[in-house]
């Protein structure tokens, strides 16, 4: 069965074609980071006029490579992201997947992005990955600009939160400190390769700045219920971020001749801004993999599985290679270029959830805050 997927929850305007939801035969991405970067994050208003701009090319585009992967053939549905995300982002793939699927006469099928990230691993598995319905129960970890949330997935489809961050996300956390340290946006991409320079100029983890590892407080009501040894929050270490930049002026105002340490060709930050980066990051991962360890060690998982934009961090990745080795689980994560927004994990899980289509989701409206496994 081959279905077209559309993704446009936030700056990425996204088409893929997927068959059986694991093989996909086109991809096309097209990303409006630079359209944003001036503003230091995603403004609304720009990505929806961007996607509105974009969405028939990438579609068009998407269903060309299809053609020529797929001689002669025709998709068996559409299906699209309605949340969660930005709502004027949502509403113009909604309303695209929605004429697309009526003037193709193939049913429409509405999918929750995070559930989505989530399939990634499977895409285009290496040979001997298994399906995905062989990998549960399953752990799952969605890391992204917009969420940190830990599920049980107890069969394939089901997912119940038992954690997640109680303010930002992990994705948002990088970001806003990037910011802070006027080293651009989006933060994540640049923070992982500037610590990951400075770990290899310094030789490991020497010298870092104990920033908070973002354990919340027992019994605050913004637990909602939910464990706080499987929760974070990272406003804490936002803080402590400013407070060290405030008392620390020359990260930002370098004195002359300062040892600085080149992170990619041409790219260089002073040796001081790497070490609060590097240290930053050490205390994201170190919370991301301490919840992560604990909640491995509450039931007996098959796998941890992984999803979401921060799921390309490299650290992220080692580490928590670690952790599923110790904690005996096979560890699923997709490939690099599967982690961000993509219309393929879209129209990969809708093989396998198909809780929302033909009129059901004719007559869907987008959710901005949908929650996963409703
Ligand atoms: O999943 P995604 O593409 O979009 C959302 O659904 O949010 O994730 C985007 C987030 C951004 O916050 C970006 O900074 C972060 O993923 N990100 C990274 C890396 N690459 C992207 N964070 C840490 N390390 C990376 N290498
Ligand atoms: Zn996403």
């Amino acid at each position: 069965m081959d279905i077209l997927g559309i993704e446009t929850s936030c700056d990425e305007t996204a088409a893929a074609v997927v068959r059986d939801g694991r093989t996909v035969l086109s991809n096309v991405v097209y990303t409006q980071i630079p359209l944003h970067q001036p503003y230091g994050g995603v403004v609304p208003e720009i990505a929806s006029r961007a996607h509105v701009e974009k969405i028939s090319e990438v579609v068009k585009t998407a269903l060309a490579q299809y053609a020529e992967a797929v001689p002669g053939g025709s998709v068996d549905a559409v299906a699209v992201t309605y949340g969660p995300g930005l709502s004027p982002a949502l509403i113009v793939g909604l309303n695209a997947a929605k004429g697309l699927a009526m003037s193709m006469d193939v049913p429409l099928i509405g999918i929750n992005h995070m559930e989505a990230h989530l399939h990634t691993p499977f895409l285009d598995a290496e040979p001997g990955t298994p399906p995905p319905e062989n990998c549960t129960p399953a752990l799952g970890l969605a890391i992204s600009g917009g969420h940190t949330c830990w599920f049980d997935i107890p069969e394939y489809g089901v997912y119940e939160t038992i954690g997640q961050t109680l303010d930002d996300a992990a994705g948002e956390a990088f970001d806003k400190a990037s910011k802070l340290l006027g080293l651009g946006y989006p933060g994540g991409p640049k923070v992982d390769r500037i610590a990951k320079a400075y770990f290899a100029a310094a030789g490991g983890g020497k010298d870092l700045i104990p920033f908070p590892k973002g354990h919340p407080r027992e019994g605050v009501s913004a637990l909602a219920g939910l464990p706080a040894e499987l929760c974070v929050s990272f406003s804490g270490l936002k803080t402590a971020l400013l407070r060290h930049v405030q008392q620390n002026p020359s990260l930002l105002a370098p004195e002359p001749g300062a040892p600085v340490l080149e992170y990619a060709p041409g790219a260089t930050v002073t040796m001081e801004v790497a070490r609060v980066v590097a240290s930053y990051q050490e205390a994201i991962v170190g919370a991301v993999a301490d919840r992560t360890r604990r909640a491995l060690r509450r039931r007996s998982y098959r796998a941890l599985v992984l999803g979401g934009g921060v799921s390309l961090n490299s650290r992220i990745r080692s580490v928590l290679a670690d952790v599923a080795r110790s904690a005996h689980v096979e560890l699923l994560m997709a490939k690099p270029k599967y982690c961000g927004d993509n219309g393929a994990m879209i129209a990969a899980l809708a093989y396998y959830r198909r809780n929302i289509v033909g009129d059901a989701a004719m007559r869907l409206d987008v959710a901005p805050s949908l929650e996963t496994g409703v």
